[in-house]
């Protein structure tokens, strides 16, 4: 049984085909990166646009990449949300639209389990329950993750995602936009003793997170060495190099703490920052000295993609969870249908 799994929460368009038995059998994905890049970041009407050209010709080609045809398919999964809604919506009308045609289920899957839950895709597999950290562009969090759809949440970030925080100062030393790979790139050259940088919110028991701080004393640190005319590129490197470490410290103390506390060995780092490799080497330094095991998604799988929209609609449409016709936005709204205040 195969279903075909469409993302276009942000600026990636995203599709493929899942099967139950032999998992991933075809995937493409469209990004928007070098659209949005001269504006230094996601322009959202333009986003929705891309997405309109992308999806129908991608649909085509995974499907004939998995030798299928369209009335092959047993479902169609689409990102309901989070993400930017009129992105959102040119995924679930394409997905809702062809499954009325063929008169099969839509599954709407939350972008975010879709990450969660894209090391799945490849083996060996994380077995239940585990502890995930969550790293993208819009979310940090720790989650306990029971088995597929129970999730509790044991902290998120108070003010900036990781990815965000990444971003920023990736866009302070004067990188082009999306930071995080650029700003990876960077600190490989730079010196990790050169600048000390505050881990936020380590002396408190919380599992929360705060980024905010961290992005300032990069800023205090650009603006500094600009004025004594010494930003050059090796200390950009420094600084992006120290900016990292920052944020590895962070979240592998709180990836222990969150262990200890669920007496859990497991954990699954997932989103686009788990693509980088100081995280991922920190991540799995962690696990090894605690006799456990840590997870990730193959790279390309870290980001936004179709893969883990179609894996996550896979193990919904087996459980039943199927969209109903309705659809939660209101392109026709009167204004006298508005309460009085
Ligand atoms: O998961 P994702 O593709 O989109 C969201 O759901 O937000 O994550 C995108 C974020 C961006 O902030 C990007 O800069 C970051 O992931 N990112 C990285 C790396 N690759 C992507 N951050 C650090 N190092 C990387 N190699
Ligand atoms: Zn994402």
């Amino acid at each position: 049984m195969r279903i075909l799994g469409i993302e276009s929460s942000c600026d990636e368009t995203g599709v493929a085909v899942y099967d139950d038995e032999c998992g991933l059998v075809a995937h493409a994905l469209h990004t928007q990166i070098a659209m949005h890049a001269e504006y230094g970041g996601v322009v959202p009407e333009l986003a929705s646009r891309d997405h309109i050209k992308r999806v129908v010709p991608l649909v085509r080609q995974v499907t004939a990449q998995a030798g299928m045809q369209l009335k092959d398919y047993a479902a169609i999964a689409y990102t309901a949300g989070p993400g930017l809604i009129g992105a959102l919506l040119v995924g679930a009308m394409t997905a809702r639209s062809l499954a009325y045609a063929l008169n099969i289920p839509a599954i709407p899957v939350h972008h975010m389990e879709g990450h969660l839950l894209a090391p799945l895709l490849d083996d060996p597999k994380p077995e239940f329950p585990f502890v995930a950290l969550l790293v993208s562009g819009g979310h940090t969090m720790l989650i306990k993750v029971n088995c597929p759809g129970d999730y509790e949440l044991l902290g998120q970030s108070v003010d900036d995602a990781v990815g965000e925080a990444f971003d920023k100062t990736a866009k302070l030393l004067g990188l082009p936009y999306p930071g995080g790979p650029y700003l990876e790139k960077l600190a490989a050259n730079g010196d990790s003793t050169s600048y000390h940088f505050p881990r936020p919110m380590l002396d408190r028991p919380t599992l929360d997170f705060s980024f905010a701080g961290l992005k300032t004393a990069v800023l205090n640190a650009v603006h500094h060495a600009t004025a004594q005319g010494q930003c050059d590129d090796k200390v950009r490197a420094d600084i992006a190099c120290c900016f990292t470490d920052a944020v590895c410290e962070t979240l592998v103390k709180k990836c222990a703490r969150a262990l200890q506390q669920c007496g859990l060995h497991n954990l699954v780092a997932a989103g686009g920052v788990s693509a980088n490799s100081a995280i991922r080497n920190a991540l799995t330094d962690l696990m090894q000295q605690r006799g456990g095991k840590v997870f990730f998604a193959r790279k390309e799988f870290c980001t936004d993609n179709g893969a883990m929209i179609a894996q996550a609609g896979m193990l919904r449409f087996k459980a039943g969870t199927y969209a109903p016709l309705k659809v939660d936005v209101f392109p026709r709204w009167p204004l006298s249908s508005l309460e009085a205040l």
